[in-house]
């Protein structure tokens, strides 16, 4: 039998807000392939996800698009039926065959099927929807944010994607360009705005915070990394696993519970997230939302009231009655200098072992 304030703890109480949304939960399906057919997104509202992120249009495909109607614009219409040779006069990627790979996706993948795309989905499904636009520069796709906003979804995430393995940049030149891509997009839109980054920053922790300040709603940490692995039978090159693990969600756990309470926007926690207790988990530390995308190619949707189910059970076990009364309760934000305190922990737990 469940005592009075027990029974007092529903899925009712689970709600949160999330860059200035209201939503029913902090469950987010996170951007993916599950999130690319109306269907599928209709049946993780069903499940009862908070909102969801729909899979990331390439800027690539903007730009690809854009230089096709510049051309057409001066009177000389082309329709393009492989790779032109050039862009704006010159190649911006070094190699044909990865440069014709993006022309012939683009075309598949045309913009206007995205925008409609947004339209339907957010006519679906009564929960919050945010588009996603997956990017690496400062090019000239800006403009294409309005259009987005004008399908009248939610929100927009901007997964901002750069390995900086060129040699020629420094970390500042790197780290620039997501201050140039947020200013531009915000000379397009004025809906919500959320960055879901990596972790190759030279400093994380100051990059996150001057980011949480250039006006965005929401951080999403992190983006996970595809990841090169080689095939020692072949000789030649592979790729790790697509999908997570449910141990992957512990690099997102640090930083966000570093991050809470230093920051000026929300923190959405992304990578990792399998189950209902990492799922408090990411709250704990001090996250607004969670978001999860390996744990439902491996679980399946059911995994969304499993969580839902394991978190109301456990605020009735803890009598928490809000996300908010324990939200952030494990957050390094009181901590003058964390790193101190991960090495003491560092030292005696390996120094233990022999
Ligand atoms: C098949 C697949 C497709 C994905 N596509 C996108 C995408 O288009 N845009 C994006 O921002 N993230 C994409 N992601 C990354 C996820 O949103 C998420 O950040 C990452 O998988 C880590 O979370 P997880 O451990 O819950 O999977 C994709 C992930 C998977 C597995």
């Amino acid at each position: 039998m469940l005592l009075k304030h027990e029974r007092s703890v529903t899925m009712e109480n689970l709600q949160t807000s999330y860059l200035g949304l209201m939503l029913r939960n902090p469950l987010i399906a996170g951007s993916c392939g599950l999130t690319n057919s109306i269907s599928d997104i209709k049946e993780l509202a069903l499940r009862g996800v908070g909102a969801v992120v729909i899979k990331s249009l390439f800027e690539e495909q903007i730009n690809v698009e854009t230089e096709n109607v510049i051309i057409s614009e001066e009177g000389e219409v082309k329709t393009f039926t492989r790779a032109p040779d050039k862009l704006f006069g010159k190649r911006i990627y070094d190699y044909d065959e990865a440069y014709s790979y993006i022309f012939d996706f683009a075309k598949r993948n045309t913009l206007e099927k995205y925008l409609d795309f947004l339209k339907e989905a957010k006519r679906s499904v009564d929960i919050p929807v945010i588009a996603s636009i997956n990017c690496v520069s400062n090019q000239n796709w800006h403009a294409f944010a309005k259009k987005i906003q004008d399908t009248k979804v939610d929100g927009l995430e901007l997964n901002i994607y750069i390995l900086p393995s060129d040699w020629r940049r420094s970390g500042e030149d790197n780290e620039r360009i997501y201050f140039d891509i947020i200013r531009e997009v915000k000379n397009y839109v004025d809906m919500p705005l959320s960055v879901k980054i990596g972790y190759y920053f030279s400093s994380l922790a100051q990059s996150v915070q001057k980011l949480s300040e250039s006006g965005i709603k929401g951080l999403v940490l992190f983006n996970r990394p595809y990841n090169t692995d080689f095939n020692i039978d072949k000789i030649g090159l592979s790729h790790g696993s697509v999908f997570s693990s449910n141990e992957e969600y512990t690099h997102t756990l640090r930083w966000i519970s570093i991050l809470s309470g230093h920051v000026k926007c929300d923190l959405s926690a992304s990578t990792g997230v399998h189950d209902y207790k990492a799922f408090i988990k990411q709250l704990l530390a001090g996250a607004t939302t969670v978001q999860i995308a390996s744990a439902l190619y491996k679980k399946g949707f059911d995994v969304i009231p499993e969580i839902l189910k394991g978190t109301v059970e456990w605020m009735r076990k803890h009598e928490f009655e809000s996300i908010d009364s324990f939200r952030g309760k494990l957050s390094q934000s009181n901590l003058e200098n964390p790193a101190a305190i991960e090495r003491v922990q560092f030292m005696k737990l390996y120094s233990g072992i022999e």
